[in-house]
């Protein structure tokens, strides 16, 4: 039986500033415009907030002798719903009225995207809301989402697991023979170079999946997945890329306690995450007795902390090095019995990509 085992390549971290940036709006008090450092010519700025709107209204934005509020940024959408983005020069200022009690209590961010995300056609920014958006990119061969969350108050109501950011994407639609991206925070530069380094590091999840071959037998295999669980991410930011053909997916505010799940299908790939601090999750993979299978994962600690284990199948656990961007997969070939499990504990995140390769 093959090892199942992603290809993962550790690199060192090199430290380097991106065109692209987020900033927070709470860092910005000031009546007079200030000055947002580091902002190329022909960038776009994106709004997401969930202040209130007659507080974002009490802040301008101002380039290229061109003023907005950012109540008018917050429901400038094109017609399929994304942010039609305001395009800003070197010279973009900020200012504001709001008192600093006000600003201090903000939870908006600017997203500022570089001069190649801004002439990218195919480069879409959606501020996640409630109701259902159904993404059809069926007839693009290449798409790149950022999907920025905004903060959810939590109510007496909910569970201890609930996280006060997330984005739930469903009915995930993947033609085979293309590739599907999902990444760690906003895109940066070289976005859409799936080798560069700093796009390697912010890597969540990704199908088709290369498997490791032993040593002296190459070439690897790759193993595409037709079916996709929900995903469901739990920061500010993320993004998506999918390239050599078109995906079609469903975005929505919505989360659904994932503590304990069930996978739809007998192969079937995905990623959990954990959720508003350290819980316990465990993924039970859909099982027909007398098949044979393998599963593994992958886990990203990149920008964590320490201190994380998974356990799959009850053979041990592993547990992650510092800050480690990937540690190295374990594989396990299914014994024949009814329930197979991945148990994750992790003090801040744990992403772990599932494989259920039943035959
Ligand atoms: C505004 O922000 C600056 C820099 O963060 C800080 O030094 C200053 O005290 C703030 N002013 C007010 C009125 O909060
Ligand atoms: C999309 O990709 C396919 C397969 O690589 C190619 O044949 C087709 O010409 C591309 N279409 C566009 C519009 O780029
Ligand atoms: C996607 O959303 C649309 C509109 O809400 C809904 O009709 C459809 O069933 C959803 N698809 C999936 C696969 O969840
Ligand atoms: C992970 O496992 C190690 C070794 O078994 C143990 O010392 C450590 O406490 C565990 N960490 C968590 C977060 O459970």
């Amino acid at each position: 039986m093959k090892s199942l085992a992603l290809i993962l390549c550790c690199f060192s971290s090199l430290v380097f500033c991106d065109s692209s940036q987020i900033v927070a709006l709470e860092n910005y008090n000031s009546t007079t415009p200030t000055k947002i450092q580091n902002v190329l010519d022909a960038s776009k700025l994106y709004l997401a907030s969930s202040d209130a709107a007659a507080k974002l209204g009490r802040i301008t934005v101002t380039s290229n002798g061109q003023s907005k509020t950012l109540n008018q940024l917050l429901t400038d959408f094109d017609a399929n719903g994304f942010h039609n983005g305001f395009p800003v020069n070197s010279d973009l200022t900020i200012s504001t009225t709001n008192s600093a009690a006000d600003t201090d209590a903000l939870n908006g961010l600017l997203f500022i995207s570089s001069p190649d995300m801004a002439k990218d056609p195919n480069f879409l920014v959606y501020s996640v809301r409630d109701q259902v958006l159904p993404i059809d990119r069926s007839n693009y061969n290449e798409t790149t989402l950022v999907l920025l969350n905004l903060h959810v108050a939590k109510v007496a109501t909910d569970p201890d697991t609930k996280p006060f950011f997330y984005t739930r994407v469903d009915g995930i639609k993947q033609p085979e023979n293309t590739q599907l991206y999902m990444y760690l925070g906003v895109p940066g530069d070289g976005y859409t170079d799936p080798k560069l380094q700093a796009n390697y590091k912010k890597l969540l999840f990704k199908n088709p999946i290369s498997l490791l071959q032993p040593i002296g037998n190459p070439p690897a295999d790759t193993v595409f997945f037709n079916n996709i669980e929900p995903i469901q991410y739990t920061l500010r930011s993320w993004h998506i890329r999918a390239v050599g053909g078109g995906i079609a997916f469903n975005v929505s505010r919505q989360w659904v306690d994932s503590t304990t799940y069930q996978t739809t299908k007998e192969t079937t790939t995905g990623f959990t995450m954990s959720q508003r601090n350290t819980h316990h999750s465990t993924v039970t993979y859909k099982y027909t007795p007398n098949h044979d299978g393998t599963s593994g994962y992958m886990i990203n600690t990149g920008d964590m902390f320490a201190d994380m284990n998974v356990t799959s199948c009850n053979e041990g656990s592993v547990s992650s090095p510092a800050q480690s961007t990937a540690s190295p997969v374990t594989s396990t070939q299914f014994p024949d019995t009814t329930t197979k499990s991945v148990t994750s504990l992790s003090t801040i995140l744990t992403i772990a990509v599932m494989i259920s390769n039943m035959i």
